[in-house]
């Protein structure tokens, strides 16, 4: 029976990549993304072994559902690459941020979870603005010696707290530095991701766990300013989901 890797995203930027060069590599895939349309016309161009799924990861309902027309079906591979970047630190805006990149995989991957492979492999997409600068040594400490998904849905819970009640994006921000995370959203939910890799390599022993950052490209997320094109990204990502020489557990950027 062949076995399918799962990509969240695919409607357009390195999700896209990722799924065409995959297929051409011979994999057979799930493809997700929030437009249906957009998930299907991929799969018409890749070939019938590919399957395609409207997926917001946000949507309780849209993972649940998946999880069940998924029964029977066994993941080698998920790569959880949808992510958002606002460009504010407002309140609002810290809240989808952990919405997006980092609760929603938690919660896919409990959907997931029964359909993987004993050797999956699980490749978390990052980004180099996880890094752990601006951070307090107690949140450094908590981010390093994660061994569970409940430390760090705690670390987004206490972020959340901390922004919640500011009035603004520069309240939100200082707030943020006050109890001890970085000022911004979307880098904070980034380290958060390197917390989960290692979070679910210690939970999943015979599975393998990477945090992959595909460098900076241009890409809607990345702009026309990039220093690189998207295609080198891609190519991270890809080397990511069979990388052998990188431990369970770690941060990889090629
Ligand atoms: N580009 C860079 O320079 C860079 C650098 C470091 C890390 N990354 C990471 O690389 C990954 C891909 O980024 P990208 O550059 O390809 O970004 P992008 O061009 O903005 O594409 C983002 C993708 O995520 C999807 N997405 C957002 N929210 C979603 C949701 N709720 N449910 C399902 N899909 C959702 C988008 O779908 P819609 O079309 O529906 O919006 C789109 O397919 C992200 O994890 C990002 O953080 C990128």
């Amino acid at each position: 029976m062949s076995t399918f890797t799962l990509i969240t995203g695919v409607s357009r930027g390195l999700g896209r990549g990722v799924a065409r060069s995959l297929a051409a590599q011979g994999r057979s895939l799930i493809l997700t993304a929030r437009s249906g349309a957009a998930a299907a016309s991929l799969a018409t161009e890749l070939g019938p072994t590919h399957r395609a799924f409207e997926l917001d990861v946000t949507n309780t309902g849209q993972r649940t559902a998946l999880g069940h027309v998924l029964q029977g079906t066994q993941l080698s591979c998920v790569i959880h690459n949808a992510a958002i970047y606002e460009r504010s630190a407002s309140p609002e805006a810290a809240a989808r941020t952990m919405e997006t990149n980092v609760l929603s995989p938690i919660r896919l991957h409990a959907v997931l979870l029964p359909l993987l492979t004993e050797d999956a492999r699980l490749v978390l997409v990052s980004s180099g603005m996880g890094a752990l600068h601006g951070y307090s040594q107690a949140i450094v400490e908590r981010l390093q010696n994660t061994t569970t998904t409940a430390q760090v849905e705690q670390l987004v819970r206490d972020y959340l707290t901390a922004t919640s009640s500011a009035k603004d994006a520069t309240g939100s921000a200082d707030a943020a530095e006050r109890a001890g995370f970085s000022r911004d959203p979307y880098s904070a939910s980034k380290a958060f991701i390197n917390a989960l890799a290692r979070a679910w390599a210690h939970e999943l022993p015979s599975r393998s766990v990477i945090a992959v950052s595909p460098g900076w490209v241009q890409t809607d997320m990345g702009g026309p300013g990039a220093p690189r094109p998207a295609e080198e990204g891609v190519a991270r990502i890809v080397e990511a989901t069979t990388a052998v020489q990188v431990r369970s557990g770690s941060y990889f950027e090629g």
